[in-house]
């Protein structure tokens, strides 16, 4: 059975991204794989967030875990800082990985922006994501678009690692879906939906009402032309429409745009569509709010778990380099 591991970050509102580039991948193949699926605390600290508000979204970040499906019986749910392997096996990686190739990640650019005063954290951020990953032995690792360039360091950081001490790490390779690997921002559609709040109407909260959703649907920033056509590029507010749309119906959406003659009618199905997928959710995620001793649970069998993996993992990696 292969692995799998894949983490998040309680670093704001879930949103539409998420699930449709990792969470509804994640809850869909924990039944053929073995599965690790991690909140990133100690990642969420690289942007210096409230501390309250950070253990009260790791929480939360649970909730919805759980609310999107994902069944701890088969499926390990845990939190990074609960196993202190990740930050230990960051640090033997952080030895072996270059200054030059993590000035190359596209994120951290973005993020920095050229200033000195970015967090230390912030730039090693990609080493502690392969230390999660290659403490589980991760053969896949279902992510959205964004983190492409984030896997091929860990699968550069697992191979170079093996070729100097000796046959550590599995070589992880990337699972990202076909459609919604990348969501736009609804107001932003050169710009991916985010959990930042930047852009509170055009994103999507796994949480919004259904009032919510569809006015944030039905006001989505499209273009002048009336002509429904799947073209990123030129077309990149409808396309994104096109894309929410196929995800949510198992469609292609090149083809879907062909049913189309309005802007309106398009926004009305995604509305719609958009509405039925989530509303469960939002009503999972309402029954575990009132059972918390329950999410607790699970995170602290899951940090069991994990850690009985991880700390195997760490040992050899350790030892192979004279630790
Ligand atoms: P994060 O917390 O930003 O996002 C969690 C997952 O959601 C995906 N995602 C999106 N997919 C489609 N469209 C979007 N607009 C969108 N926004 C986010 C992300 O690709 C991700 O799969 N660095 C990671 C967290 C991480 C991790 C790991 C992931 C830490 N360690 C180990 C995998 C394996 C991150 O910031 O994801």
């Amino acid at each position: 059975m292969a692995r799998v591991l894949s983490g998040v970050q309680p670093s704001g509102d879930f949103h539409l991204g998420n699930y449709l580039g990792a969470f509804r991948t994640w809850s869909e193949q924990q039944h053929e794989h073995e599965s690790f699926y991690c909140i990133v605390n100690l990642h969420a600290l690289t942007v210096d967030p409230d501390p309250a508000a950070l253990r009260e979204r790791t929480t939360n970040a649970a909730v919805l875990l759980l609310a999107v499906g994902l069944d701890p019986k088969i499926s390990t749910i845990f939190v990074q800082s609960q196993v202190p392997e990740h930050p230990r096996l960051a640090w033997l990686l952080e030895c072996t990985a270059t200054m030059g190739e993590l000035r190359r990640m596209t994120q951290f650019k973005e993020k920095a922006g050229g200033s000195e005063g970015v967090r230390a954290g912030l730039f090693t951020y990609p080493v502690l994501m392969a230390a999660d990953i290659l403490l589980y032995q991760a053969d896949r690792v279902p992510v959205g678009d964004d983190q492409r360039q984030h896997l091929e360091l860990a699968r550069e950081l697992a191979i170079r690692f093996n070729h100097r001490y000796g046959e550590i790490f599995t070589v992880p390779e990337a699972f990202i879906p076909k459609v919604a690997a990348r969501v736009m921002d609804l107001q932003h559609p050169s710009q991916k939906m985010s959990k930042s709040l930047q852009s509170p109407q055009g994103t999507i909260r796994l949480l919004d009402d259904d009032e919510a959703i569809d006015r944030k649907v039905r006001r989505a920033v499209t273009d002048t032309e009336t002509e429904v056509r799947y073209d990123p590029a030129a077309k990149p507010g409808v396309s994104n429409l096109l894309e929410i749309l196929g995800a949510a119906s198992g469609k292609d959406p090149a083809e879907l745009a062909h049913a189309y003659s309005s802007y309106r009618q398009l926004k009305s199905d995604v509305a719609e569509a958009v509405v039925e997928m989530l509303r469960p959710i939002r009503a999972r995620a309402r029954e575990l709010t009132d059972d918390m001793a329950t999410v607790a649970a699970v995170l602290e069998e899951g940090a069991a778990r994990a850690h009985e993996v991880a700390s195997a993992t760490y040992a050899k990696a350790a030892e192979a380099m004279g630790i």
